[in-house]
């Protein structure tokens, strides 16, 4: 078995994508699968952590041994995420959050007409919910990690994303040309604030979860 190097944390992990509605059968939706906030979760109850999982919309097993809470939108999700991070060590941003959600959410079905073209479908901003955490922890000591998907200038935007972010981690998967979203395997990069550059060469997703427990359990013991 594993290190018990969490044994006594609380750790909360978001997972999955949220979907914004359009009407009661659409949403907006994205292409995340949940694997890898899912491989964190076993991984951390896997080193003694007592893990809240707050799954957006994800088709995977629960892991065992962590308590899951179902959410559908970017606001279920945020309200979920802050309620439980209110008494955590650390908090892992794996869900594909949606950036934007339709206006307004009309409550019959959107219908076609003959000869009648559709409305465009207006966006507004939804809370970007890792700034939120990271500019307002409940203890100073607490660890906030984001992920980030990147198809060019990896560790630039990379770099400028986890200052902006306000976060401590950032884990940073090159995607495009089929990597990552949906798959087993991952392959990324961890940037540090105030640290150095850790690559995670192409593997298993649990392997990516267990290289960032082995930074997020060093911070906590020297904090
Ligand atoms: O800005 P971007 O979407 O690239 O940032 C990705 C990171 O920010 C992920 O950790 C994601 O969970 C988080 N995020 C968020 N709230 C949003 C958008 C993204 O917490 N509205």
């Amino acid at each position: 078995g594993a290190v018990p190097d969490l044994a006594g944390r609380h750790v909360v992990i978001s997972a999955g994508g949220t979907r914004e509605p359009l009407d009661p059968v659409r949403y907006l939706g994205n292409r995340s699968s949940g694997k890898q906030g899912y491989a964190l979760a076993r991984t951390a109850v896997a080193r003694g952590a007592r893990v809240t999982l707050v799954a957006a919309n994800a088709a995977l097993p629960d892991p065992a041994g962590a308590e899951v809470v179902p959410v559908g939108t970017a606001r279920e999700l945020r309200e979920a995420v802050l309620k439980a991070a209110a008494n955590a060590d650390a908090v892992v941003m794996a869900a594909a959050v949606a950036d934007f959600r339709p206006s307004r959410e009309v409550d019959s079905k959107i219908k076609k007409r003959d000869g009648v073209e559709p409305e465009p479908i207006a966006l507004v901003r939804n809370p970007d919910i890792l700034a939120e955490l990271s500019a307002h922890r409940p203890a100073p000591a607490q660890i906030v990690v984001g992920f980030a998907a990147e198809t060019d200038d990896v560790l630039a935007n990379g770099r400028a994303k986890l200052a902006r972010k306000g976060c401590d981690l950032l884990v940073v998967n090159q995607v495009g040309g089929g990597r990552a979203f949906g798959t087993e395997e991952n392959e990324a990069v961890i940037l540090e604030s105030g640290g150095p550059e850790t690559p995670v060469p192409h593997g298993p997703k649990e392997t990516l979860a267990d290289r960032i427990w082995d930074i997020v359990a060093g911070r906590l013991s020297t904090a």
